[in-house]
């Protein structure tokens, strides 16, 4: 193993360039010079959210029996949101700058901003310059368009800012079309839409962004048990399905003063980012304020029926919620490494075997016929089993500096040898370990490789490592 050296606050910087520059994200239509908090995905980007998605779908619907997953709409019929109370409700406090610097602040985050700033939380005046600022206005979160070719009022149409109320109105369909009973839960993941006052720090508070959400529909009563569970349940999984250290998290309940206008009690899982704790993801108890508001506005009944208790109510709702783009962030943060390897810098993302964009990368020694050949036939019998990439670019030294600053845990290397021994060498990221293995076994190999990985990713999330 290299000298670790400190990781410094400006970690978020970094990645922004490293994520620029390997793959991962682009400031979205940058060639005319971008939109403030809307980012595209890369080739590495979209391999790491796609296993983020799945190792989530995995443990959310796949290995559970009282899960079904379902996908909805993005443009809704209005009545949904005035409703769900978003048209009266879904607002922030803004205030403006009347001094020099005429910034948009979000009124609840000025003392976080003035910290950010290292002046004191209470100073009056603007975070940036000091000016005096405005009175607190609401402002609503929701992006507006419209239906059909006239733009009035009767056309209007909102982009859901959340994917729950997909969920909410589609609770009768759902019970009728599957064999669940309650307690039992509905989950989708899918684009939502903020207008956010005062998005940054990267992809972290986007305007554009995904959601991954779950409603679980329980007995009155029962929600306070089962949000304790959801809480412990979805901790569990940043941990040992995503690998991010528990050092860096934490669970707190929400104040009165923070809780959403659905909701009696929400805890938030935080993550110690560089700039400060913040939330990955909120475990909420909505009640039966959806079900029941939809009841109330659409005159169905979405009533439950317990056919064992007699019994007739409207469920209670535990929503465990987060952001796809807030879990990417997290990984790479969490991942990032600097060390000193023989006088040189190099930076590694210690990423989840299961979450790495690649796992495997096959690399000739150099970019001779009879080496490129034979390793890229190896590459193609690995693309079934483990997520691939070929490299034949540059000096191996610096193929594999690139392969572990995009976190792959193996790379195979074909070289002259491998022609009259039939063997390849695996190098692992960590410890930059290299053993020989025949390449008829390299498949085995791999797997018991990986295997280590995980069992070394485990180590590292809980404290060890
Ligand atoms: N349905 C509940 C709900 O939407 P939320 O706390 O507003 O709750 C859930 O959002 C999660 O979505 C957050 O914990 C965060 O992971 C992610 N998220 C929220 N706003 C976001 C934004 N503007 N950009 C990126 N991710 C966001």
């Amino acid at each position: 193993m290299g000298q670790q050296a400190p990781v410094q606050a400006d970690v978020v910087e970094k990645l922004v360039s490293l994520c620029k520059q390997r793959g991962f994200v682009y400031p979205s239509s940058e060639i005319y010079g971008g939109l403030n908090a809307v980012y595209d995905f890369g080739p590495l980007g979209v391999r790491l959210r796609r296993n983020i998605r799945e190792r989530w779908w995995r443990r959310i619907v796949d290995l559970r029996d009282d899960v079904e997953g379902i996908e909805t709409a993005i443009l809704m019929n209005p009545q949904v949101w005035v409703a769900s109370g978003h048209v009266q409700s879904f607002t922030d406090p803004l205030v403006d700058c009347t001094g020099t610097c005429r910034k948009r602040w979000r009124a609840d985050h000025l003392a976080d901003e003035r910290r950010a700033r290292d002046k004191p939380a209470d100073a009056p005046g603007c975070p940036e310059c000091g000016g005096a600022l405005t009175e607190a206005r609401q402002f609503n979160l929701m992006f507006k368009t419209f239906i059909g070719p006239v733009e009035e009022d009767a056309a209007q149409v909102w982009l859901r800012p959340e994917t729950a109320q997909g969920m909410f109105v589609n609770f009768a369909n759902v019970l009728n079309s599957s064999r669940q009973r309650v307690p039992f839960g509905v989950a989708q993941m899918g684009k939502g839409f903020r207008n956010e006052i005062s998005p940054g720090n990267f992809i972290f508070r986007l305007r554009e962004f995904e959601l991954m959400e779950m409603e679980f529909f329980c007995k009155p009563g029962t929600d306070r048990e089962w949000h304790e569970y959801w809480c412990r349940e979805r901790l569990s999984w940043h941990v040992d399905d995503m690998g991010v250290r528990e050092a860096n998290l934490r669970l707190r309940a929400h104040e009165k003063s923070e809780l959403s206008h659905y909701s009696t009690a929400t805890s938030d899982i935080e993550y110690h980012f560089p700039f400060g704790w913040g939330e990955l993801e909120g475990v909420a108890d909505r009640t039966d304020y959806d079900l029941k508001t939809h009841m109330e506005h659409s005159g169905r009944d979405l009533s439950y029926f317990d056919v064992q208790t007699n019994e007739r109510y409207i469920p209670y709702v535990i929503e465990p919620a987060v952001g796809v783009d807030r879990i990417f962030i997290t990984l790479l943060v969490d991942a990032y490494d600097e060390e000193e390897v023989r006088g040189e810098r190099r930076v590694v993302l210690h990423l989840h075997p299961d979450v790495a964009p690649v796992q495997v990368a096959v690399l000739p020694l150099s970019k001779k016929a009879e080496l490129t050949e034979r390793a890229r036939r190896i590459e193609h019998d690995l693309r079934g089993n483990f997520a691939t990439e070929y490299d034949e670019t540059q000096s191996i030294g610096r193929r594999y500096r690139r392969q572990d600053e995009i976190g792959t845990p193996l790379a195979v290397t074909f070289d002259f040898d491998s022609l009259e021994d039939h063997a390849v060498t695996i190098r692992e990221r960590d410890g930059m370990t290299q053993v020989r293995v025949p390449i008829d076994g390299l498949h085995a190999a791999l797997r018991d490789q990986l295997g280590t990985f995980r069992t070394r990713a485990g180590q590292r999330a809980h404290g060890g490592g």
